[in-house]
């Protein structure tokens, strides 16, 4: 059994570098990268408060294919540019969106999401995968979740 204890009460940063540094101690040593991605998804469900999804889609043959994650069941495939999740692999740059309901195309797998936050993993300049966050708040994410989960990202990129 891994026990990470945090306080979601304080600063964003030190938030995220304990996440950071949690990721990076339960994934050392480990190649299988279905087991570091359920690990690290339960992680983030554990650190970050306000969320009713957390997880992975991973490129598979040009499309998004759901990875572990913690939460209700999702939708399986995302095709590149669908949603928020395929346009932020499409472009290979973030998606931070504050109300979901307001977003072109956006894919409804769980009712309750009305923000979202997704952050494509990068290896070798590809989009190896995507972390998707969804919270039942609208805005829950700003700048410094983004910078976080950014920063989240390019740690484990070798390891997923
Ligand atoms: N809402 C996402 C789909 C994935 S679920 O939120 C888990 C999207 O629009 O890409």
């Amino acid at each position: 059994m891994f026990s990470f204890t945090t306080d979601p009460a304080q600063p964003k940063s030190q938030l995220y570098a304990e996440l950071r540094s949690a990721a990076l101690a339960l994934t050392d040593g480990e190649t299988d990268a279905v087991a570091n991605m359920a690990n690290l998804a339960a992680l983030m469900w554990q650190f970050l408060p306000e969320l009713n999804w957390a997880g992975f889609y991973r490129t598979i043959n040009g499309e998004l294919v759901l990875g572990p994650f913690c939460g209700k069941p999702a939708c399986i495939r995302i095709p590149y540019g669908s949603g928020v999740c395929g346009t932020a692999a499409a472009q290979g740059e973030t998606q931070m969106v504050a109300d979901v309901h307001a977003f072109p195309g956006h894919i409804a797998c769980d009712a309750e999401s009305r923000s979202e936050l997704v952050v494509p993993v990068i290896r070798e300049g590809k989009v190896l995968a995507v972390i998707d966050l969804d919270s039942p708040r609208v805005s829950r994410f700003d700048e410094d979740d983004q910078a976080g989960v950014e920063a989240l990202a390019a740690a484990i990129g070798e390891r997923i």
